[in-house]
């Protein structure tokens, strides 16, 4: 018979992994232009990935290798779609990202409430080291220096690699941004899907080839800036 104990302890996990944030399955993903190697969560509409330094998993990293695929059910090149790097939308770094001209340009957002979210003025890097963009995905693969702790004015906040995993929340929207030739101006209007998981970081997540796939991240792709 099960102790008191071991069921109270059981309904508390499952409300907590199953219901605040559904246990994203995670999977392992070698992009084969680059060779990196993600954990990845496929999620409805979004499926985001990353890499972390040789060390991530015993010391919290402060930067990781992204890989993030988003479906556009609005035709080639249609839609945007994110990534919360702390799971709610409110109060965490957010990473935008929508297909422009054959590119896919990102843009590190802050959403200080449920609304359009502002600029990230924090001292992140974004860099690309490649895209995609078919009829039916597009897909982008950067690096992002400085991103796994955050501060926007007096708020700051973080993601603690070393306890085996990461808090995630993702976004989807089937239409593009407006003014979204500049990636820092691109203005989204709210999203159709949304969710939250927690990512379990298995063994490979962390790789000691990490900085020589950090070197392939060689350029920030910001759009048609004014
Ligand atoms: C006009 C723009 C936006 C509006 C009005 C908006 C509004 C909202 C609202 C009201 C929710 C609560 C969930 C619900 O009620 O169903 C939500 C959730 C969420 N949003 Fe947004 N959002 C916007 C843009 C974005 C962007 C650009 C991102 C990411 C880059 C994002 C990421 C998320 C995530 C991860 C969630 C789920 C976690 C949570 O509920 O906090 N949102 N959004
Ligand atoms: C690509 O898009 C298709 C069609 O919308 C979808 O079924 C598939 O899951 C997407 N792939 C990824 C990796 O998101
Ligand atoms: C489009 O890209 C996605 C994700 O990168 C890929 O899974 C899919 O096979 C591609 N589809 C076509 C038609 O090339």
């Amino acid at each position: 018979m099960k102790s008191l104990r071991s069921i109270v302890l059981g309904v508390a996990s499952l409300s907590l992994s199953k219901f605040a944030f559904a246990q994203g399955d995670t999977a392992v993903y070698e992009d084969p232009e680059s060779g990196i190697s993600f954990n990845i969560w496929p999620q409805t509409d979004v499926t985001f990935g990353i890499a972390l330094p040789a060390n991530g998993l015993e010391t919290d990293a402060t930067e990781f290798l992204g890989l993030l695929t988003c479906t556009s059910p609005g035709g080639e090149g249609v839609g945007w779609c994110g990534i919360s790097l702390g799971g709610g939308m409110v109060n965490n770094l957010l990473l935008l990202a929508y297909p422009s001209e054959g590119e896919v340009l990102t843009s590190l957002r802050w959403a200080p409430e449920y609304g359009p979210p502002e600029l990230y003025t924090g001292d992140a890097e974004l860099t690309q080291v490649s895209s995609a963009v078919n009829a039916t995905n597009y897909s982008v693969i950067f690096r992002c220096v400085n991103c796994l702790q955050w501060t926007q004015g007096e708020t700051t906040g973080g993601a603690a690699t070393s306890s085996g995993a990461v808090m995630l929340g993702w976004a989807h929207a089937g239409s593009s941004p407006t003014n979204g030739a500049c990636a820092d101006e691109g203005v989204v209007a709210r999203h159709e899907t949304q969710g939250m998981f927690r990512g379990t970081l298995n063994d490979q997540a962390a790789s000691a080839d990490y900085e020589a796939w950090a070197a392939l991240a060689t350029s920030p792709v910001p759009g048609t800036c004014a």
